[in-house]
């Protein structure tokens, strides 16, 4: 029976390759996998770290596996924090839609690198959602969580009928009143304080957190896409005083400035209580002057970003088309870099 013997004669030669290449492979991984697990529980021990980045393959027994690197990301990063510098309170209005957590995510990370920061975040919403509840505890920014629903015939959405009245009035008044209520009879937090309105659809440089940080009443700067412009901004005399406005759109309103150009100083929003932004009868682009002109005249306000030659925060869910500042009467814009 040939054919039984060479059968035979095949298993005998392959069973012992078979075993031998199991073994082979068994030690090649083992030491692999300890190695591993060792790792997995040094890098819980010192979870502090940000980063914890580990070579288990040093040692001599399995030099063939060139480069194995375990990293495991720990979050635990606490923004700066200082007892000698103001502390910026940064009003945020913001409301459901669906891009509310990816713009508040990315407002977020600018904060985390400003020192002092206090994120005063307000929901347009009958009650704080579970989602920016999460997502504020999980930032480790300072920060209170507040909320109020604008009544529905003042809302833009949906009901149309009196559209002069902003989004975000009725929580950056609560802001002001949080303000107010805390600081003003508690003097444990007695900390120089500046208040600046921020947006959730606004890109933010750190610079422009520096820049509002000295400010003793009302400073001001330019704020590029608004008003169909590349950039709005004050306009500012050779003694750097603020004397106008570089805008298309009324530019004879009180202070014809967006949101986002100015900031105040805390003890100015304490020491004029009746000061709030208007609900009714207030026009269009007229919402930032019904504020100011409670708080400071013309000759008050303190041009930053290099006497409001830099452009330091941008609007960037435009809606309307950006014109080139040029070649309107006032407007020399060519050496801003945008
Ligand atoms: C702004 O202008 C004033 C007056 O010309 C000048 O004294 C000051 O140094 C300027 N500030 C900056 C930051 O350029």
């Amino acid at each position: 029976m040939p054919k039984r013997r060479d059968i035979l004669a095949i298993v005998l030669i392959v069973l012992p390759w078979t075993l031998l290449i199991t073994v082979w492979h068994q030690s090649a991984i083992n030491p692999l996998l300890a190695a591993r697990k060792d790792d997995r529980h040094e890098s819980r021990r010192d979870s502090q770290n940000t980063f914890t980045l580990k070579k288990p393959c040093s040692s001599e027994n399995n030099k063939d596996i060139v480069e194995v690197v375990h990293t495991e990301y720990v979050y635990s990063r606490p923004p700066p924090w200082s007892d000698v510098i103001p502390t910026l309170h940064v009003i945020t209005p913001t409301y459901s839609r669906p891009v509310q957590k990816a713009e508040l995510t990315r407002l977020a990370n600018t904060f985390l690198h400003v020192p002092n920061l206090h994120w005063i975040l307000v929901e347009d919403s009958q009650r704080r959602t579970p989602l920016l509840t999460r997502l504020l505890r999980e930032t480790s920014l300072n920060y209170t969580h507040l909320n109020v629903e604008t009544p529905r015939n003042y809302k833009l959405r949906g009901d149309t009928r009196d559209p002069r009245i902003p989004r975000g009035t009725m929580q950056r008044n609560l802001a002001l009143r949080w303000l107010r209520e805390t600081f003003s009879s508690n003097n444990r937090h007695s900390q120089p304080g500046i208040v600046y309105f921020a947006d959730d659809d606004n890109t933010y440089s750190l610079e422009l957190f520096e820049e509002m940080r000295s400010t003793r009443k009302v400073s001001v700067w330019p704020v590029a896409f608004v008003g169909g412009l590349r950039y709005e901004s004050p306009q500012v005399n050779t003694l750097g005083k603020v004397y106008g406005w570089k805008t298309v759109f009324d530019p004879h309103r009180p202070f014809a400035i967006d949101m986002a150009g100015f900031a105040v100083n805390l003890r100015l929003i304490l020491f004029k209580p009746q000061a709030y932004f208007k609900l009714r009868g207030v026009k269009g682009g007229y919402q930032e002057s019904s504020l100011l002109r409670e708080l400071v005249t013309l000759n008050d306000l303190e041009p930053k970003a290099a006497n409001c030659t830099k452009v330091l925060v941008w609007h960037t869910r435009t809606e309307k088309p950006v014109l080139v500042n040029e070649g309107k009467k006032g407007f020399t814009d060519s050496n801003v870099e945008i």
